[in-house]
This record gives structure tokens, sequence and C-alpha cells, in this order.
């Protein structure tokens, strides 16, 4: 894979694909500016090499139209508080005055595009639209990971027409963790996986279980597993249509003697409020009419013993429902467990939007040896899919 590292960007306008879909707040203001940050080591790179930088980007889905509040203009103006030099922000991401923008650049000056997504053609991977995009600059960059699963016209339909493209030091050090690291893992190997459903992680369970020592699980996807081994779970999240699903891997676990470890006890709600009644009760006892709303204290303590046991550590979705203290305390303690353990030498990574924003709530996202910027992307490369993003950098003829 060609990486920043060796372009020869002197003199030269770098297009390079960021990932600046930051949550915004009602008033349009950023509200967690960690994917714009996470770039500025590529951006500077480039800068103090002499290069001019296009940034491009998406932001939020607008489907196809131009839509105001899906502007990238406040992120223009923090990147450049981050950078402390001027961001100019373009009007669109093509047509002649953003060109003219794009030719006029000099060495260390820098531009913004606005959201590639206004364009329909951008889902769409449309090779015009490429074509367009990609004679803006004169080298491509592509240092969106969490964009990386999309097969889009700035991610993947760009590097194509131009014939080039490397990875930025972004995209490097997510392949490095969330691909490489995973591949041949320090031992032993734990998983551990939350979040509320098990649908969007059926690939990523089955690519683990084979490859982990333990698969811890918690998170609304464990009384799906739970009904399927005929247990009571009461008003507790259940997919009914994945019922089957849950069986068979159970049935495949057992068959091939894996360690998938699954609740023992539950913290349950009496409704889904952060000031319900809650009790704690074994797993296989959950009252009719309570739903469970975290992993309870002794699954937390098998849970943390197994996670420092060290070696390699991954973890996507959270334990309970996080975002309610008195349901916090599972995905709490699961953070503090992997903290402890890195401090001991463990490798530990954090995929999943909910997940790093857990990790960084409680104050340990400098504690954790890597923490993706991607959310579906994390995902698809740790379930072991080849992101098309990725793979065009790789391809000889891109
Ligand atoms: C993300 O937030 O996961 C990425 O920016 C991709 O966004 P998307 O799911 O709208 O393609």
């Amino acid at each position: 894979k060609r990486t920043i590292r060796e372009l020869d960007v002197a003199g030269k306008r770098v297009l390079v694909r960021v990932d600046f879909n930051v949550p915004l707040d009602e008033a349009g203001r950023i509200v967690d500016d960690t994917r714009i940050r996470a770039a500025l080591p590529t951006v500077e790179h480039l800068l103090a090499q002499g290069a001019s930088v296009i940034l491009m980007s998406h932001l939020g889905r607008p489907r196809g139209r131009r839509v105001p509040a899906l502007s990238l203009a406040p992120v223009a103006e923090r990147l450049s508080q981050l950078l402390g030099r001027a961001v100019g922000m373009a009007p669109d991401c093509v047509g002649t005055e953003v060109a003219a923008q794009a030719a006029a650049l000099q060495p260390g000056q820098v531009l913004l595009l606005e959201n590639v997504r206004f364009h329909p053609q951008e889902e769409q991977n449309e090779r015009t639209f490429a074509q367009h995009l990609a004679e803006l600059g004169d080298a491509y960059v592509n240092d969106a990971f969490g964009a990386a699963h999309r097969a889009h016209a700035s991610t993947e339909g760009v590097p194509r027409c131009m014939g080039a493209g490397a990875s930025g030091l972004l995209m490097e050090r997510e392949i490095a963790y969330l691909d490489e690291t995973l591949r041949c893992p320090q031992l032993p190997f734990t998983a551990v996986l939350g979040g509320a459903k098990i649908s969007g992680k059926i690939e990523l369970i089955e690519h683990l279980l084979d490859r982990v020592d333990a698969l811890l699980i918690g998170g609304g996807m464990a009384y799906t597993f739970f009904k399927a081994m005929g247990l009571e779970i009461g008003d507790s999240l259940l997919e009914e249509d994945r019922i089957d699903t849950a069986r068979q891997l159970l049935t495949r676990v057992e068959k091939g003697g894996l360690d998938l470890q699954l609740p023992v006890d539950c913290v349950v709600a009496d409704r889904f409020a952060a000031d319900a009644q809650v009790q704690v009760v074994a797993c296989d006892a959950i009252p009719r009419g309570w739903q469970g709303m975290d992993i309870g204290p002794q699954t937390r303590q098998r849970y943390a013993d197994q996670i420092a046991r060290g070696g390699t550590i991954v973890w996507n979705g959270p334990l309970g429902v996080c975002e309610m203290v008195p349901f916090a305390q599972g995905t709490q303690q699961v953070a503090l467990a992997l903290a402890a353990a890195t401090r001991e030498g463990a490798v530990s990574i954090i995929g999943g939007g909910d997940t790093a924003a857990a990790v960084a709530q409680a104050g340990l996202a400098q504690a954790m040896t890597h923490i993706s910027t991607g959310g579906g992307a994390s995902l698809e490369c740790m379930s072991g899919r080849v992101l098309p993003g990725v793979a065009v950098l790789d391809d000889e003829e891109s």
C-alpha cells in the first residue's frame, strides 16, 4: 500500500478525503471534534512538505440535495483554529469557481470543499463527477477511515480516475490496529461485544468466534441469545427474526468448544427510564414485565477478570443503556478494566461511535491503545471485510 510518506508533494495540490462527519447540535455547533483533530497529522505533514491541501468530506446524509444545515462551514472554522492558519471554504465541491480556487492555491494553503453529498453523484460513484473532483488536485490521499466502507466517488471513484492514491496517517493507523493487529493478535485475544442488536454484528461475531480465546457478550443483544436458550426475558430488547441466528451461533459454540460468555446476572428495570425501579437478578430469573438494562455485578467481575488476562482486547458496543446513569456501570467497569489491562501491556482496541463516546466520557480515551474514528467502517474492518476505500489504494491499476 502506498502511504503518504512515499509521496513527493512539494509544490503540489493534494486532494485529501477526510471524514469530517462530526456531530452538530441544533444551533449547528460542533459537539465533538475528534474526527477533525484526527486528520491534523496528515494535513500538517502535507503542509510541512510544501504542498497545498484540498480537503473533501461528507457531513450527514443530505441525500443529494443542498441542505444548508449540513454545510461544512463550521468545520472550516474549527479546523482553522486547530491548524493555526486560514482555511478557505469553497462554495461547492465541483464547478468553475471551485476549480479556480483550487488552481490558485499556493503551497501552505488549505481549502475545504463543500459537502460532497450535496450531489447525488457522490453516493452513486458517478464517473464524470469523480473526474471533476480528481481534476482539482495533482495527487490523492485518503485519510477518511470512517467512510472507507463506502464505495463513493470521493472514496473510490477519484483514486480510480487519478490512477493512484495513498493512505493518510490516520488511515494507516486505523488499518494497522483494526486489520493487522487483529490478524496477528498478542494472546490471549478477548473480544467484548455489546450494543442493542445482533443483526448488525452477526458477521463480526462469526469472524471473531474462530479467532478469539473468549468472546464476552453484553448489551441488548444478550437477550436474543437468552431467548434462543429458552429463557424468560420479560420486556427486554428482542430481535424475533434473529432468534434462529442466535441459536445457530450457540450450537456452533457448543460443537466447536468455543468460549462465548453471556451475562450471568443483569440489572432490570420496570420501564425504560432513568428513574425506573431497578433490581439485580440472575439471567434465568428476569421477571415478567421487567426489562434488562445492564450487565449485573457478577458479570462485571467475570468480564473484568477475563480482560485482566491481557493480550489483545477489542471492544465494540456498550454493555448496557449507558446513556442513563443507573445503567452505565457495566460499560464503565469494562472501560476501567481495559484501561488497567492496557497499563499492564495489553493492546486495547475500541471500535464504534457509542463505545468511543463512553470511553471518552469515562475520561479514559488516553488510556487505550487505539480508539477508532470509524463507526460502520470499524465494524466492517473488524469483521474481516475489505473496505472499498482501502482496496482501491492497494489496487495496482488504480
Ligand atoms: C460515519 O459516521 O460512520 C461515517 O462518516 C460514514 O457515514 P455514513 O454512514 O453516513 O456513510
